[in-house]
């Protein structure tokens, strides 16, 4: 593994920061999670957030875990960072069966985020796969130790043509998904397709060819659908975000950092589900996602696409004026009350 982390770029670290220590508890301890640790960006700053932080990071990448071990035995305040090797599906059975009692002494979480999808390190690994910018077995597992998941040449080979032209074009939004896959198949009846430029190649030449030299690459879009069904990026979103909620503690917060329209919808409605469901009381804190600034931008442009959105866990005191009318309102209209 290079050390290629400590060149890595926190996306939106200062607004999500804020965001989750904005209301902290002054006494007793302010539980956060980061269920995304990557290069530990924000589990640091979450970590010099206070002398009363207590983190729990969760990844499934062996190297940001190996990397990760390493960072937090020198940091003075390591001990207060618990980094749990895992997908954060499993983070809420963790929890309950692990670290209930402890966490709960404190009225739950103060602050759970995520920043998701692959870090730079994927991208800049090329062993790892992910990126046709490297010559690479086709791979793209995060969890790359899991022998178990299948991995992107797996799906590439093994897929029928009507499943791979779905994935593409749902994953990776690719109008040329239908002539990529009639290639794919093509090449794989001579032999099996193995490495990222193996599949460059097809895709290059499956697109028109005025628009091959575009100022993406023709690979992305077909890469990122791939990345994106190895490891079952949206359906582990999905099924994990409403799991999160109930850990928060009133003035706690989830805050959810996304890098595509995919990613972003789930979180959006998600969050709308949340709120609707009236078993919880929460307040939705970005009406509109908060986006990076030019700063971050001319700094480090992969934040291009970045959208952070942010709930926050109340009860009835919490509750503004205009709230409380609106909920009385909402429930008069469900016959709750007369
Ligand atoms: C964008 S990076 C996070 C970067 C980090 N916030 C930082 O500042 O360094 C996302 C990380 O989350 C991990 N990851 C993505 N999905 C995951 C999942 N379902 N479970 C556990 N880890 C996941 C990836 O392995 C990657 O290391």
């Amino acid at each position: 593994m290079s050390d290629i982390y400590t060149a890595h770029y926190s996306v939106l670290k200062e607004e999500c920061i804020h965001y989750l220590t904005e209301n902290a508890s002054a006494e007793g301890r302010n539980y956060y999670a980061d269920l995304t640790f990557g290069g530990g960006g924000h589990s640091f700053a979450l970590l010099e957030s206070s002398d009363n932080a207590h983190v729990f990071s969760t990844d499934q990448d062996p190297d940001a875990l190996a990397n990760g071990k390493k960072r937090i035995e020198q940091h003075s305040a390591g001990s207060r960072l618990n980094l749990l090797p895992t997908n954060f599906e499993k983070f809420p059975e963790i929890i309950a069966e692990k670290y209930a009692e402890e966490i709960e002494q404190y009225g739950g979480f103060q602050g759970i985020m995520m920043d998701l999808g692959v870090s730079s390190h994927h991208f800049d690994e090329g062993r790892r796969g992910f990126s046709f910018r490297f010559d690479a077995p086709l791979d793209m597992r995060m969890n790359s130790e899991d022998s178990n998941i299948q991995t992107a040449a797996d799906l590439v080979n093994n897929y029928s043509a009507e499943d791979l032209e779905a994935l593409i074009s749902d994953y990776g939004e690719e109008i040329f998904a239908k002539q990529i896959v009639q290639n794919i198949i093509s090449k794989r009846n001579e032999a099996p397709i193995q490495t990222t430029k193996d599949l460059e190649d097809i895709i290059f030449h499956s697109y028109p060819k005025k628009m091959r030299f575009g100022k993406a690459s023709p690979s992305t879009k077909t890469f990122q659908a791939l990345r994106i069904a190895v490891n079952r990026e949206l359906d582990v979103l999905e099924s994990t975000i409403a799991r999160l909620y109930p850990l928060l503690r009133p003035g706690g917060r989830l805050a959810i950092i996304s890098f595509h329209s995919l990613e972003d919808r789930i979180v959006k409605r998600e969050y709308k589900n949340i709120s609707d469901n009236g078993e919880f009381l929460c307040r939705i804190l970005t009406k509109k996602p908060i986006v990076p600034t030019e700063r971050e931008l001319s700094e480090n442009s992969r934040s291009r696409s970045a959208k952070l959105r942010v709930i926050e866990c109340i009860n009835e005191e919490m509750l503004s004026p205009k709230e409380l009318k609106k909920r009385k309102y909402q429930g008069m209209r469900n016959g709750n009350e007369k």
